[in-house]
């Protein structure tokens, strides 16, 4: 091959290479169940380029034999029949058959069981973010899904309004969010981690925007994060704080945000995620951005300048106010 020819594969190259960059990866796989996906892939993988290969090495052969004959000395056409009877019908139904008894064995093999496994989560898809209940341990936080690592973990979803889909690729396959029944899909980390988990059903404007994150710990940290979670917010601290906390019920928040031990009384739909440790979580705007001030403050002005189509309006607030609700909502850790 000249070296001009190379040239123009490098890039080529680096385009197919930049796919394995993604922070999920099936192909990973870091738990039971994504495993025997991984295996399947695999298996499905090296058949199809097998039969690949042989095609087009029947191809190249028939294309050289093709330009050295001439009308005249054509072979008998015995071997035609049985040609397309083996390639045609013997092995794709022997390939396609394979395939279907290895795809049921897998689906088998990653099917949820009721009732298998000890700590059941339930995860409930809106547009466009994740509510995750513990009833369990008796509380709800959104988009952070924590695990124990090294057990099954039942996930019970639904859906609040259309079709979404729920997916961690290094740890199960996809399942959909229906809006009126429950489905169960069973997730086991073997690894301690941070997985990123995303909507894998078209979903509206900012679907391709929906993510969560599975952080699979030790068991002792996992229940020292529960400890914390099933605390009521932190009373304000200081003066600016709360403050914030009444510029919380002022502007609105408070209507569609809870914050358990300061919204029980008041009138709160579940329309947007529960703030009760918002500080605590790593991400804003369904793993959107990373949750820091800026980003904080940036989402609570105007929400739809990262994420346009999101529910929640921008909130227009005075620069003091401003500052005393990101105050408020940053102690709540
Ligand atoms: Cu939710 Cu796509």
């Amino acid at each position: 091959m000249g070296s001009r020819a190379r040239w123009w594969l490098l890039p080529l190259a680096l385009i197919i290479l930049s796919g394995c960059a993604a922070e999920t990866n099936l192909l990973r796989p870091r738990g039971p169940a994504a495993a025997e996906i991984a295996t399947l892939w695999w298996f499905m993988f090296w058949v199809g380029l097998a039969i690949y290969i042989l095609v087009i090495v029947l191809a190249l052969i028939a294309a050289a034999r093709g330009s050295q004959r001439r009308a005249s000395d054509l072979p008998p056409r015995l071997n035609e029949r049985m040609f397309v009877i083996v390639g045609g019908i013997a092995m794709p139904l022997v390939v396609l058959l394979a395939t279907l008894i290895f795809t049921v064995i897998t689906g088998r093999a990653v099917v949820a069981r009721e009732g298998t496994a000890e700590l059941q989560i339930e995860v409930i898809g809106y547009q466009f973010w994740w509510e995750v209940n513990y009833p369990q341990q008796g509380f709800t936080t959104a988009n952070e899904i924590h695990v124990p690592v090294g057990e099954p973990v039942e996930f019970k979803i639904r859906s609040a309004d259309v079709i979404h889909s729920l997916w961690v690729p290094e740890l199960h396959g996809k399942l959909d969010l229906m809006p009126h029944a429950d489905h169960y899909i069973t997730i086991e980390a073997s690894e301690p981690g941070v997985y990123r988990g995303l909507c894998a059903e078209f979903c509206g404007v900012q679907h391709a925007h929906m993510y969560f994150l599975v952080i699979a710990q030790p068991r002792d940290e996992w229940e020292a994060w529960v400890a914390r979670q099933q605390q009521a917010a932190a009373e304000p601290a200081t003066a600016t704080t709360q403050r914030g906390l009444d510029i919380y019920f002022r502007a609105g928040c408070a209507n569609c945000h809870a914050i358990r031990g300061v919204t029980e009384s008041a009138i709160t739909g579940a329309v947007g995620p529960d703030l009760t440790h918002l500080a605590s979580r790593r991400t804003l705007g369904s793993g959107m951005i990373e949750n820091v001030r800026g980003n904080l403050t940036q989402w609570v002005v105007n929400p739809h300048s990262i994420k346009s189509g999101v529910k929640m309006p921008a909130a227009l607030l005075e620069p003091d106010d401003l500052e005393a609700l990101i105050d408020y909502l940053e102690s709540l850790e």
